[in-house]
């Protein structure tokens, strides 16, 4: 006979003490899950028999709620397939306020959420984050992905899933995916590290958290480039740090200004390879300078390679790690560009002798990394499927921003300034004139056009305005289209 799976118990509260029978507490909490929406149409239900062992009583008075609430339509029961809240219910919204609303209109007063979250509270979902789209910043070649490659590796850990994958990994991460990331960091990036310095976490953005938990105190000054990242500004915000907007030229992170403005910040929070989000690469010269600044300040140095691998007029330009020769640089490298950003999987380059601070932290922080997806992870590297996806994604990624750089020229002609086209998947345009570029790329959201507005990447006034569009996620043939349609949004305004 064919085995039914049973449903999850919902929460009842069952108290023999109360005058009421114990089958009207279970009929009345059933009824009020499935009027409160906790327990949803066509959700199973668990057996009689496994309910009464859940709640210590016996099944009878489970048989008879069970029969009530079957007699009343709100549990249906199908052979061969157990029982569940009714498909045939009106539309629970329609008879019943959802729950959470009830909570939000209790009566107490006092609701305090901490300073920083409420300092992030206008920067919570923003729809290109969501959902692809032309001009989508950080959105990747979604429609070239192998992901029949990755979903049988998927599947072959799946099938091969044991024992051994149950309990807590190493902090650090799966050893086997830390050896094949200090491999590739070595060889393509001219990182100098092993395997017990590599640290995996879910992304850049965690990279950065546990960075600034070990490093930083609240009131630490921290250079950061202006204009910059706002993601790695939120995590020092919310961490009580003190920003430093330092400006970025032609040859990255002035040093020098910097210096001028606080020579003894606690750290720099740089991306050397392809600055966001100018596109600019940091010179050697600024390189030599900002390590020796490090040194002599005592200070910390992240470097963010978010996208490095992706340069399109020469080789790719070695970290700023591999230069440094008093392991002032803590290096974060992420799979969201190379890969795909919904896995969620990045990492950190630890000088050796801050190793066993930072698994202090990430133990205190969520134990360490979920297992899965690393081990499908280094499948994928072995197999040599990392390599040649991105030797493809830079073939194909030069195609799009060749087409996006010449449709911008055509519409926009001399009014626009494109740079920062050179490595990455995104570039910047500045024009003539000077835009409102929140409200336009709040326009452009409408039409479906991801485009980012470029002035909230500057802290200090007076604030250059222009766009980040990325190229990643469009095919060439409907680049025109979007650039055409972005022109018309813009036509008044340039
Ligand atoms: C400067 C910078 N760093 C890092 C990332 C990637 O972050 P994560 O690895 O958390 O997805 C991005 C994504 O767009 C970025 O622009």
């Amino acid at each position: 006979m064919k085995r039914v799976p049973s449903g999850i118990v919902p929460i009842l509260a069952v108290d023999r003490r109360l005058a009421k029978p114990l089958q009207n507490q279970i009929y009345d909490g059933y009824r009020a899950a499935i009027v409160e929406r906790r327990l949803r149409s066509g959700q199973r239900v668990p057996s009689t028999r496994v309910l009464a062992t859940e709640l210590g009583v016996s099944r009878i008075p489970v048989l008879n709620a069970y029969a009530q609430l079957l007699a009343e339509g709100y549990l249906e029961s199908r052979v061969g397939s157990g029982t569940s809240v009714s498909r045939s219910l009106p539309d629970q919204a329609a008879f019943s306020k959802p729950a959470r609303a009830n909570l939000i209109s209790s009566k107490s007063r006092h609701r305090p959420i901490s300073k920083s979250a409420t300092n992030l509270q206008e920067f919570g979902v923003v729809p290109w984050a969501l959902r692809p789209g032309p001009f989508g910043v950080g959105q990747i070649a979604f429609d070239t992905f192998p992901s029949p490659i990755w979903s049988r590796l998927v599947v072959r850990h799946s099938r091969s899933f044991g024992r051994s994958d149950l309990h807590y990994g190493d902090p650090l991460g799966l050893r086997a995916l830390r050896e094949a990331i200090a491999n590739y960091l070595g060889t393509a990036r001219g990182v100098r590290c092993d395997a017990q310095q590599i640290m995996i976490v879910s992304g850049s953005q965690q990279a950065l958290e546990i960075s600034t938990r070990v490093l930083l105190d609240p009131g630490s000054r921290v250079w950061i480039e202006e204009p910059g990242y706002a993601l790695a500004r939120h995590v020092l915000a919310m961490h009580g740090c003190q920003m430093v907007p330092v400006p970025v030229d032609e040859e990255g992170l002035k040093v020098s200004a910097g210096i001028k403005l606080y020579r003894y910040a606690r750290a720099a929070a740089v991306t050397p390879s392809h600055q966001y989000p100018l596109g600019v690469t940091m010179s050697a010269s600024r390189r030599f300078q900002l390590l020796e600044w490090a040194e002599a300040s005592g200070s910390w140095i992240f470097e963010d390679d978010y996208d490095s691998e992706y340069r399109y007029e020469s080789r790719p330009i070695a970290a700023l790690q591999g230069l440094d020769s008093h392991s002032r640089v803590i290096y974060i490298g992420t799979f969201s560009k190379v890969l795909f950003p919904a896995l969620r999987l990045g990492y950190l380059v630890i000088p050796p002798d801050l190793v066993d601070n930072f698994i202090a932290v990430r133990r205190a922080m969520d134990l360490g990394p979920p297992g899965f997806l690393q081990s499908v992870l280094v499948d994928f590297i072995r197999e040599g499927h990392f390599s040649r996806h991105i030797r493809r994604m830079r073939t194909l990624y030069a195609e799009r921003r060749n087409v996006l750089v010449k449709c911008l020229e055509q519409e926009f002609g001399s009014s626009v300034q494109v740079r920062g086209g050179e490595a990455g998947m995104h570039l910047v345009v500045t024009f003539t004139k000077k835009i409102q570029d929140r409200e336009l790329a709040q326009n452009a959201a409408g039409q479906n056009l991801w485009v980012l507005a470029l002035s909230p990447c500057y802290l200090v006034e007076p604030k250059p305005t222009g766009f980040v569009l990325g190229f990643g996620s469009t095919p060439v043939e409907e680049i025109p289209i979007a650039v055409r349609s972005l022109r018309q949004l813009l036509a008044r305004s340039i």
